[in-house]
């Protein structure tokens, strides 16, 4: 092949051409992990250029991707945001199917593939179209906010979609557009809680949840300040309400990126899906991380070998029905076109206003 990437061994010039990046992840990836992975990271690379193709990969990606073939790498918000001004034909998606979605949602020109179908996400599978007609039935008149982990055919029935980092501004945004103090915000029942803690709009909740981030337990926080007392702790808001009432902050993935390496704190504990700490550590090189973290196993469904398949084979290519993404568009775009916050969401009202009550549905 014209590249010499062809066979993948780890040649001079492989070791050459993916030097830059093994110097981003030489904390976290071992160099015999490393003569496995750069022969395909310079493969895929060469592969992307031939095919006019990006790769939008999610903070919780292994480093190896994250760090060697993302050309477009930050939280559900700033993929979405990206997917939409990006240029090129084909998308690949190196996160779960709801993002691979919303990737074809803002595209629907462009060829959206995922690397593997079974790439799904608990939040997304806890509710369908059907669930979110009926509560527009039973609340008639109130805005619906849906949260950008679900299918676009529940985006489809949405007023406007939000993500972790802008979620408490979308939901002052719908009850002042629709003149009304009560807003419907799903699927995630904790977002929603932690939410409530920080607005005075009353929420309407489903009882969703990601299955990394309920795990979490406020003995692990405890722990942890008994053993590292000077740790900081930031916690996602899909955790339980008293975990982020014991966290120090409380954000988005990215909010918690900038977090670390702007405040370069000595030590941290980043209460999410274990990869979240791989990748920041390449910006933060004087910042020990520590303590408990989950692993998603559907973020870790993508490899770089099914990357590569994706690239070579063009599978496997998500389709959205026109109609449905039409609809989905309009919740989606809404969101992107609000202006970005001035400051990520902060939660840290959540311990000032300890649970604050929802309307579970
Ligand atoms: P954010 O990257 O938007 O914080 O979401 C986390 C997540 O769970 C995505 O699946
Ligand atoms: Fe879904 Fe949670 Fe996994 Fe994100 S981390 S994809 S919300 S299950």
């Amino acid at each position: 092949m014209a590249d010499g990437f062809a066979r993948f061994d780890f040649t001079p010039e492989v070791e050459a051409a993916t030097a830059p990046l093994w110097e981003r992840v030489k904390g976290r990836v071992t160099p015999l992990e490393w003569q496995v992975h750069a022969p395909l990271i310079a493969r895929i690379n060469s592969l992307k250029r031939e095919k006019n193709a990006v790769i939008l990969a999610h903070n919780y990606m292994t480093p190896e991707i994250f760090h060697g073939v993302g050309d477009y790498v930050g939280d559900s918000l700033g993929l979405a945001r990206e997917a939409a001004r990006s240029d090129a034909k084909i998308i690949v998606q190196a996160g779960v199917h709801f993002m691979a979605e919303t990737s074809k949602v803002l595209c629907p020109d462009k060829t959206v593939l995922i690397p593997d179908l079974r790439a799904g996400c608990s939040l997304a599978s806890s509710i369908t179209g059907a669930d979110v007609r009926l509560i527009k039935q039973r609340y008639p008149g109130l805005p619906v906010v849906t949260y950008v982990n679900t299918t676009a055919e529940v985006k489809a029935e949405t007023d406007i979609c939000c993500t972790s980092a802008n979620a408490v501004q979308v939901v002052e945004w719908a009850a002042k557009e629709w003149g009304v103090d009560r807003v419907i915000l799903i699927p995630d029942e904790f977002l929603a809680r932690n939410v409530a803690a920080q607005t005075d709009v009353k929420i309407i909740a489903w009882h969703g949840r990601c299955e990394v981030h309920e795990r979490f337990d406020v003995a692990d926080i405890a722990e942890m300040r008994l053993a590292y007392p000077g740790a900081e702790i930031l916690a996602h808001p899909e955790c339980p309400e008293e975990v982020l009432a014991a966290a120090d902050f409380a954000g988005s993935t990215a909010a918690m990126n900038d977090y670390v390496v702007t405040r370069k704190p000595k030590q941290v504990v980043l209460i999410t899906e274990c990869s979240m700490a791989s990748n920041v550590a390449a910006d933060a090189p004087g910042t020990e991380f520590i303590g408990p973290c989950n692993l998603c196993p559907h973020m870790k469904r993508i490899t770089l070998e099914n990357i590569h398949e994706a690239l070579v084979k063009e599978q496997f290519e998500v389709t959205v029905e026109p109609a449905l993404a039409g609809r989905a568009r309009l919740a989606v775009q809404r969101m992107i076109d609000l202006p970005p916050p001035a400051q990520p969401a902060r939660y840290d009202l959540v311990k000032a206003r300890h649970h604050v009550d929802v309307e579970l549905i």
